[in-house]
């Protein structure tokens, strides 16, 4: 099929690349220069492991191409996909959906009546049809809008896109969802669940999804905060319950929560939108959720003085910035704002990250940063893995405690093989366990 993918960052490329995967005719649409040029000439503005191959493998099989806007060859498209990003507004919980606006203003000329608009970017339940009397407006035709959210993760995006647990449409028309069957066909020929519902359920999917992952994090990192007052240790605690299918054991690692460019936005923008519609109260644990999260950062900073005192010119070393593995993504990063948390309380934090330093030099320069591990190691007072890059979790204990000051390590993460690290002459504190005690 010939399609466009308008909004080329995390979710619109990765989903453009896919559908050329696939064998679709693709037109990538992006606004941003460096990106677009980025894309033209096979580069992937974002680390993500596997893009990179299949971008330029697609590009040398010639069924992608990217463009700065639309033109006559959007006419010939049977399918856009709506990719451009919904942040936060600022000052508020709720999601900016202007550029959804802008991308159905852009695309109405070139729209041909039988054409079907798929939105996947995650919008407030409601917005679709807010988009089509937008469409309608403009073209004077009654749009085919469809809504299918992508539930892709960072680090295995490639792999979330081609072969999805579920794909999910919400439809108002017959037409539509043959075309929405048909672009998927290759995937669900292999038994993924294809699932049809109205416009509003679709949109409903994604924050729903979100705000459960969000909760059962929350849920282990409170339990978390009990197991550290009373000597239990939260992960066995999570390996017990989640022995129960009904629970299960993903999604249940306790330690400085959760972050990045999904979670924490989707949970604040639900909020705001349930509260627009009257129902706010229906979704108030989602602020306590928030809270739980954002209190396991400044747990860290209680750890670290609890361990040093006064941190006034202590030296401590953050591993990882990123907000999780395999991933060069700063946003909302919980190892960003630890390390911001412990420079604001007098410490002399330098940060290592095995590939994202660069952002951070350009978008933290307050914080300093230390590209050669054992560097970053020397002399401090302090480690704190903030990141579980595996990196940290196979590096050599003996070999950094020869360097450091003082060897006294936070896991943050849960990620560092307890004994391994104490047989090296460590003191670990690793969040909601009591390792002390088991050796
Ligand atoms: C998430 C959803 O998983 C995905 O389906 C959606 O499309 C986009 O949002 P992503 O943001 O890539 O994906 O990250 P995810 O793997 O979900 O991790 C989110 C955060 O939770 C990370 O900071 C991670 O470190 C943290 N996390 C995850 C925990 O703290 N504990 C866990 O048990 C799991």
């Amino acid at each position: 099929m010939k399609i466009t993918v308008i909004g080329l960052g995390y979710l619109g490329a990765t989903h453009a690349i896919a559908m050329a995967e696939l064998g679709h005719d693709v037109i990538g649409i992006e606004a941003n220069p460096q990106r677009l040029s980025d894309l033209q000439n096979g580069k992937v503005p974002f680390y993500e492991p596997g893009l990179p191959e299949a971008l330029v493998s697609v590009l040398a099989k010639g069924n992608i191409v990217f463009k700065a806007d639309h033109d006559s060859e959007s006419l010939e498209a049977d399918l856009h996909f709506l990719c451009v990003g919904t942040p936060q507004l600022p000052g508020s919980y709720a999601a900016n959906t202007e550029y959804l606006h802008s991308a159905v203003q852009a695309l109405a000329p070139y729209l041909r009546e039988d054409a079907v608009v798929a939105g996947k970017s995650t919008v407030p339940v409601g917005t679709s049809a807010e988009l089509a009397l937008a469409l309608q407006a403009a073209t004077g035709n009654r749009p085919h809008l469809v809504w299918n959210p992508e539930f892709l993760r960072e680090g295995t995006a490639l792999e979330d896109s081609l072969r999805p647990d579920r794909i999910v449409i919400g439809v108002n028309d017959e037409h539509s969802e043959t075309v929405m069957r048909k672009v998927y066909e290759s995937i669900t020929d292999l038994g993924t669940p294809f699932i049809v519902t109205d416009i509003p359920t679709a949109e409903l999917v994604k924050v729903a999804a979100n705000s459960f992952l969000a909760t059962k994090i929350s849920f282990i990192n409170a339990m978390a905060e009990i197991a550290e007052v009373s000597g239990a240790d939260a992960v066995q605690l999570a390996q017990a319950i989640g022995y129960d299918e009904r629970i299960g054991n993903k999604f249940l690692r306790n330690g400085i929560g959760f972050g990045g460019g999904c979670l924490p936005k989707d949970i604040r923008a639900f909020m705001a939108r349930a509260d627009e519609l009257g129902v706010g109260s229906a979704v108030d644990f989602l602020a306590d959720i928030d809270a739980i999260n954002l209190r396991r950062r400044s747990r860290v900073v209680d750890l670290v003085t609890q361990e040093l005192g006064d941190l006034t010119g202590k030296k401590v070393t953050v591993l990882g910035a990123a907000f999780k593995p395999d991933s060069d993504d700063l946003r909302d990063s919980p190892a960003i704002a630890v390390a911001q948390l412990l420079q604001a309380a007098g410490a002399n934090v330098v940060v290592h990250d095995p590939i994202s330093l660069d952002q951070v030099n350009l978008n933290y320069p307050a914080l300093a940063t230390e590209q050669d591990l054992m560097v970053a190691a020397t002399d401090a007072d302090a480690l704190v893995l903030a990141t579980e890059w595996r990196e940290y979790r196979e590096a050599d204990p003996a070999v950094l405690a020869a360097v450091v000051a003082n060897a006294l390590i936070i896991d943050g993460r849960n990620a560092l093989a307890v004994e391994r690290w104490q047989n090296a002459g460590w003191r670990l504190i690793a969040l909601g366990r009591n390792v002390e005690a088991s050796i």
